[in-house]
């Protein structure tokens, strides 16, 4: 193991890379990054980035994003097939279908699209947001245009509560998020009198509304900064945000809320990317994220969202 991490280090200095890592990702990963963070920090960041090799470990859409606001370094990604629930519940081609029906139908809308997507669906988008920055993009959009949200149904609902916008939903679901079961996070709040439940907005309404607090990964670790005195959290998103929570705040205590049919909710996609494929990646330069087409569209919409 040990000489795993010398061997990717000695490989990023000699390819002169930087590596981006999302707080989903083991611990032993994050551990390597130069940079951690949520989908909007790492979008961010990479845009700052002076090598000129970003490793990606994250999933898909978040290298693709990586790429697509930097077109002119080497974006790689250690595994292709790191993929996202969201993403698939949304081909492109349906999501044009539905917006010309409703331009048919005469309704006025603008498309405010989760970072958790394909380029060619940002591209048929006027926004494009994470979980920390939706809630002011929602309040952006012209209150004479509806809005249609894709592709995450639960936190399109949660924005409706939050803003007081009423959307269209798109009918899609995170496989991590939509499992966390109530009773037993409703059993662990019994058994831990004080404890504070925190629950990422991609979670359904049934967990939203036993939750203390709601975010995404980033305001999570911002709302466990305002606690001194060591709690009990009650963590309802993936498992490895724990890693992160103890790292920087390691007086607290951490309990990840059960998903209905196991124990643990670890995204099988983050999973992919392993310290040996992180290794394989940088010796082989390969996989990379290719420029595409809808890019050049979808940088737009991207920079507009997320870079002002
Ligand atoms: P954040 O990074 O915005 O917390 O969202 C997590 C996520 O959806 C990863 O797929």
């Amino acid at each position: 193991m040990n000489d795993l991490i010398e061997e990717i280090n000695d490989l990023k200095k000699r390819r002169d890379a930087a590596i981006l890592a999302h707080y989903y990702q083991d611990g032993e990963i994050q551990d390597l990054a130069d940079i951690t963070g949520d989908s909007l920090k790492l979008a961010r960041e990479a845009t700052k980035v002076t090598h000129s090799t970003i490793v990606f470990c994250g999933v898909h859409f978040m290298a693709e994003t990586a790429k697509i606001l930097n077109p002119d370094k080497r974006v790689l990604l250690p595994d292709l097939q790191a993929g996202c629930s969201l993403a698939e519940s949304c081909p492109a081609d349906k999501l044009a279908r539905y917006q010309e029906m409703l331009r048919q139908n005469g309704r006025r809308f603008q498309t405010v699209t989760y970072v958790n997507s394909a380029a060619a669906v940002k591209a048929l988008s006027d926004w494009v947001v994470t979980s920390g920055n939706a809630e002011a993009i929602v309040r952006r959009v012209p209150s004479d245009c509806e809005i249609l949200f894709v592709p995450d149904r639960h936190l399109g609902q949660y924005l409706q509560e939050v803003t007081g916008r009423k959307m269209i939903l798109w009918d899609g679901s995170c496989i991590v998020h939509e499992i966390f079961s109530v009773g037993d996070l409703l059993a662990m709040k019994r058994k831990l009198p004080g404890s504070i439940a925190l629950a990422h907005p991609e979670c359904p309404a049934n967990i939203r509304e036993h939750s203390d607090f709601i975010g995404g990964t980033e305001a999570m670790l911002k709302h466990l900064a305002t606690y001194a005195e060591p709690r009990d959290f009650l963590v309802a998103t993936e498992a490895n945000m724990m890693w992160q929570m103890q790292s920087k705040f390691p007086q607290h205590r951490y309990h990840p809320v059960p998903g209905i049919a196991c124990a643990c909710n670890k995204c099988p996609h983050m999973a992919r990317n392993t310290l040996e494929k992180l290794r394989d990646c940088l010796a082989l330069e390969t996989p990379e994220i290719v420029w595409q087409p809808t890019f050049d569209r979808a940088r737009e919409v991207l920079q507009r969202s997320l870079l002002n």
